[in-house]
């Protein structure tokens, strides 16, 4: 039997053909790869700093433009903001040293079965129910750091310190964003920050690594997947293999340098009332290199019930009942396949 609890660990160990539970195919039915590598140029760029600005005009432009790229995209790629590009690099390092960490130290954070676990470090990981059976060639750590900070890792060194600063700069980024977009959709800027008591909402930190893989075509880093949350930021080393669905095609995202890449989750597709949706995405691998990347992604209290911002239904129908955030997770765990139609269709 081959242990997967780390792809990592397993390359390492052992030159292993690799288990068909890892094989998943990346061409659609007709059985042609539906990349669309000419579309990647076209991901929308926000520039933070118009967005922050004082001068009404540029400030209302930015936000027009980031709206744009909520319906368009639902992904877009952040400059300009502000975060120093030190602490983006030192946050990759720990994160790197962290999956640099011998085996038994990583298994501590392997828990029990939970669903909702407040931190965890696992393998093949599933952000919605699959198969038990298939595997993902990734290892993970995820894990809630806020309200409650007690879980952010204290190893390796400096891990917690970095941490900590890297997830208040993103709440920033994601607050100011967020309002922004609550500005996009005719409300006022705090209006979803107050509905989705995002000040006190989540916000869970996943930190990925996608090792070299003899055998890249076979196999997927993360399968297509929508993510829960409003508003979440990722940034990676310089390896590519983010992919997103747009116009029915896979689309590379390549960021610039020193910029964030954002999309937009769940909860901002139910607060929008529909116009925001949530993208399905997915990460391939390649054979060469091994790929970090670390989302931190900001959600609304988890027990609060949410549901369409109050301020859109004065002039349109909910589309979308009231749910909680661990509700949701819980119901979605249920085992919705990935082409499936997606959770919240079925509210
Ligand atoms: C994710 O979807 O959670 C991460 C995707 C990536 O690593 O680019
Ligand atoms: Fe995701």
């Amino acid at each position: 039997d081959v242990d997967v609890s780390s792809v990592k660990s397993w390359l390492e160990s052992n030159a292993a053909p690799l288990i068909p539970s890892y094989y998943h195919t990346r061409t659609d039915s007709n059985g042609r790869d539906d990349g669309a590598h000419e579309l990647a140029a076209l991901v929308p760029v926000i520039d933070f700093s118009l967005l922050t600005s004082d001068d009404p005009q540029t400030h209302a432009a930015a936000v027009r433009q980031l709206g744009q790229a909520c319906q368009d995209w639902g992904f877009f790629i952040v400059t300009n903001h502000g975060v120093s590009e030190n602490l983006l690099e030192d946050t990759l390092e720990k994160c790197s040293d962290f999956h640099n960490l011998p085996l038994e130290e990583k298994k501590k954070f392997c828990g029990s079965y939970d669903p909702l676990p407040t931190i965890k470090y696992a393998t093949s990981a599933l952000p919605r129910s699959v198969g038990e059976d298939d595997h993902y060639w990734i290892d993970h750590l995820k894990f809630f750091n806020y309200p409650n900070q007690c879980n952010t890792p204290h190893k390796p060194p400096g891990f917690y310190e970095t941490a900590t600063e890297f997830c208040k700069e993103m709440r920033g980024v994601a607050r100011t964003l967020l309002e922004g977009i609550s500005e996009s959709l005719g409300l006022k800027p705090g209006d979803i920050i107050e509905h989705s008591a995002f000040d006190v909402g989540y916000q869970k930190i996943q930190i990925n690594l996608y090792p070299p893989c003899p055998q890249p075509d076979l196999v997927l880093g993360l399968p297509a997947h929508c993510d829960n949350g409003i508003v979440n930021i990722l940034i990676q080393n310089g390896v590519c293999g983010l992919q997103v669905k747009h116009a029915g095609k896979w689309v590379d995202i390549t960021p610039l340098p020193n910029s964030l890449i954002v999309n937009t989750g769940d909860d901002l597709e139910v607060l929008s009332n529909g116009k925001y949706k949530s993208i399905w995405h997915r990460a391939v691998v390649n054979e060469k290199e091994s790929r970090l990347s670390v989302v931190a992604a900001h959600g609304p209290q988890r027990d609060k019930e949410i549901g369409p911002a109050p301020g859109l239904l004065e002039k349109e129908k909910p589309l979308f009942k009231g749910y909680t955030y661990d509700d949701l997770v819980r119901f979605q765990l249920k085992g919705v396949s990935p082409d499936m139609p997606r959770p919240l269709d079925a509210f």
